[in-house]
Order: structure tokens, then sequence, then C-alpha cells
């Protein structure tokens, strides 16, 4: 949300890259990476490096020229709590003072700094949240813009070539995690490394899966779960073996719902 400071002494922008691909960040993305005097990177370790280096390349192509770049270190997160939502809201808290400093740090005031996010920033991504709560804190006195970036779900629709639904039905974005919980006949599924779907579909259910969409590893599968799960576990596996990492989302259509699980 917006601070609504009158004069803010500094813009903080989140800004929405697309989905990996060189292609798929917008021209308003463009401009506001080239406003921008201050990258800040939440520095996750080499597990994401592929994901910093798209961030980089992004860098070197739009940023102006003296731009910096401030990494703060990302505070440690237990990813199995025994209470999730207390551990998650910890976890933010410690972000925030650790982004606090880096922004007092390295930001004058009437200059601006940046976070660029994944996809767009209203998805599965806490960034708007942790600048909301920086917008809270005293002495910082701080106005947001939040750009929207093309996400991995809209990524994967495309290149299926497919609508997400039938005539006038709902779609439910979800987790793996959550997936089955009373969610429609059209569910997009991100943030699952377990391919919840094999075992939470029904053989007569429609996926259409995506795995590094926008990149050139770009791997596609579709068909009924009963005959594509089994191969869509082998291909995520393997890409996972020949560029070192795997993001992939996918859309799973009910079978006997509104609609009979083929594109509508
Ligand atoms: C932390 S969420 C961020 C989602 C992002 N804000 C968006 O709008 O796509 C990361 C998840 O997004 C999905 N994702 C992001 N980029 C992707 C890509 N290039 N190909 C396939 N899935 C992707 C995956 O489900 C991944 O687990």
């Amino acid at each position: 949300m917006p601070s609504g400071t009158a004069n803010p002494a500094i813009t903080l922008r989140v800004i929405g890259i697309g989905p990996g691909g060189p292609r798929q960040i917008t021209l308003e993305a463009i401009d506001a990476i080239a406003a921008t005097d201050v990258f800040f990177l939440l520095d996750k370790g080499s597990r994401v490096a592929q994901l910093t280096a798209v961030r980089q390349d992004f860098l070197d192509r739009y940023a102006r020229d003296g731009h910096r770049v401030v990494v703060a270190a990302d505070p440690p997160r237990d990813r199995e709590p025994a209470d999730y939502a207390a551990e998650v809201r910890r976890w933010h808290t410690a972000r925030v003072d650790a982004l606090a400093a880096a922004i007092t740090g390295s930001l004058s005031p009437g200059e601006s700094g940046a976070f660029l996010v994944w996809g767009d920033p209203a998805l599965y991504d806490s960034t708007l949240r942790l600048t909301d709560q920086l917008t809270g804190r005293a002495g910082l006195d701080i106005e947001v813009e939040a750009i929207p970036g093309v996400t991995s779900a809209s990524a994967l629709t495309a290149a299926h070539g497919i609508v997400a639904h039938d005539i006038g039905e709902p779609v439910v974005i979800t987790t793996g995690r959550r997936l089955g919980e009373d969610d429609g006949p059209n569910r997009i599924v991100m943030l699952d490394s377990h391919l919840a779907f094999t075992s939470a579909a029904a053989p007569d259910d429609h996926v259409y899966w995506g795995a590094n969409l926008g990149t050139p590893e770009q791997v596609l599968r579709s068909g009924r779960v009963g005959d594509v799960a089994a191969d869509i576990e082998r291909e995520r596996a393997r890409l996972r073996e020949r560029t070192g990492w795997v993001m992939d989302v996918y859309l799973l259509r009910r079978a006997g719902g509104t609609g009979d699980g083929s594109p509508g």
C-alpha cells in the first residue's frame, strides 16, 4: 500500500520483472529500473544463483550508469516449523530489520531504491508486505511504488495457448500445499516441488504443466493426469539435473465439473 507521505524523501519501487524470460519484462518495468539509484537484493544463497543472474542481466541492460547494488543477507528461516504462520511472521520482521539498515545505510534523501521481484509482486511474493512494514518504521520517510509484471500463471497459459477456465468459471491460484482445499474446477498451482497433483488429482483431470517458462530451457507437458503424471515427474527431475534449477507451475482442470477438463 502506498505510504501517502506528502513529500517522501525516498521512493522505493517493487518492480515485477516477469518469470525469467528476457522478453517477458514490461516497458514500464524497464523505465522503473532506469529511474532507480540503488537496487536491493536479498541474498538467498547459491540455490537461486540462476535467479540472481537473470536480475543481473536486467540491470546490465536497463539500469543507468552509476546505479548501486546492495546485497542484504537474508536472515535464516526454519523450513519445517511447528507453527508455519508464526515462523513466517518472525522471519519477515528479521528481514524488515535487515532492509531498514540497508536502506538507511545506502540511500540519501531524494534517491530511489528498488526490488526486482520475480513474476508479478502480487502473487506469492512478500516484498510488498516488507515495504509496507518499512513505511511504518519511525525515521524512515518512504513512498512505495509497485510495478506489475507478467506472472508465471500467464506465461503458462500463453505457452499452452489456452484459456484457464470454461466460460464464466472461476480460477483459483494456489500452492501445492493447499491443493484440493475447496478450490473449484480450475486451479493454477505454484510453489509445488512435490507435484501435489500426482496424488491429489483424479486420473481424468487435465493438467497443463510448464517449467522454466520463458527461458531457453522451457518444458511443457499437458494431458490427462493418469496419462502424463509420470512423464512430468521424469521431465522435472531431468531439467533439474541438466540446468541446476527448476521453477514450475501448472493448471489443473477438474474432470466432470462445469466443463469436461478440455480447453474451454
Ligand atoms: C515465490 S513464487 C513467485 C511467483 C511470482 N510472483 C509470479 O507472479 O509468477 C515462485 C513460483 O512461481 C512459479 N514460477 C515463477 N517463475 C516461473 C517460471 N519461469 N516457470 C515456471 N514457474 C515459475 C513457480 O511455481 C515457483 O514455485
